[in-house]
């Protein structure tokens, strides 16, 4: 059976858990190949959000890049791909892919998956949005990404910063048509 190729970028806003979380559940996936990438600027936010070394977040991971390395597989379209999540996606990494200004791998990804037609959903956080976020975040809707910001929800009761993590896992497992079982449906 073929895997399922699909890349997650890791980019510098808060909710560093949230990746790693993801990461850990895709590694338990079998069909899931996962391929990672992060910015610079996910380097710090990892460190000070997570109990994790970059060593620990790359070997949750099934294959690796590096976000300079701009001749890397990501960056051609020919290689396939089920799509790409971006989690947490940063504002300037939201201006980035809007504008198509690609010049980092990660930014390159994003752009084959939009030209390509793929999934692209990113956990697009910052509090307060300003203009230029929302503008920016409406651009991308429009040419069909998923916008999924981490926003709480209390349907659910979570009790600790771990429920409202698996809460949003669950979200973006769903845009890919994947089941959680630490997801709470609203079920009436
Ligand atoms: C602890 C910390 C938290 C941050 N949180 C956010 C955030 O939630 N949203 C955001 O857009 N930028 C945030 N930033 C700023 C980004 O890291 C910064 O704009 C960076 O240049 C983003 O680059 P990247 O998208 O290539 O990772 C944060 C920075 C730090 C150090």
């Amino acid at each position: 059976m073929d895997k399922k190729r699909i890349i997650i970028g890791i980019s510098g806003a808060s909710g560093a858990p949230i990746a790693v979380e993801l990461l850990k559940i895709f590694k338990t996936i079998s069909e899931v190949e996962s391929h990672l990438i992060y910015t610079n600027g996910s380097k710090k936010t990892i460190l000070q959000e997570t109990g994790y070394s970059l060593e620990d977040i790359e070997e949750l991971a099934d294959v690796i890049y590096d976000n300079n390395n701009i001749g890397a597989s990501l960056a051609s379209g020919s290689f396939k791909t089920e799509g790409m999540i971006i989690v947490p996606c940063s504002m300037k990494t939201v201006a980035g892919i809007a504008t198509g200004y690609s010049d980092n791998l990660l930014l390159r990804a994003a752009d084959v998956v939009i030209k390509e037609k793929r999934k692209l959903v990113l956990v697009t956080r910052e509090c307060p949005l300003s203009q230029i976020h929302l503008r920016n975040m409406l651009e991308l809707a429009n040419m069909g990404a998923y916008i999924l910001p981490p926003v709480l929800s209390y349907y659910n009761h979570p009790v600790t910063i771990q429920d409202a993590t698996n809460h949003i896992v669950g979200k973006i497992m769903d845009s890919f048509g994947m089941e959680y079982d630490k997801f709470q449906r609203w079920n009436g």
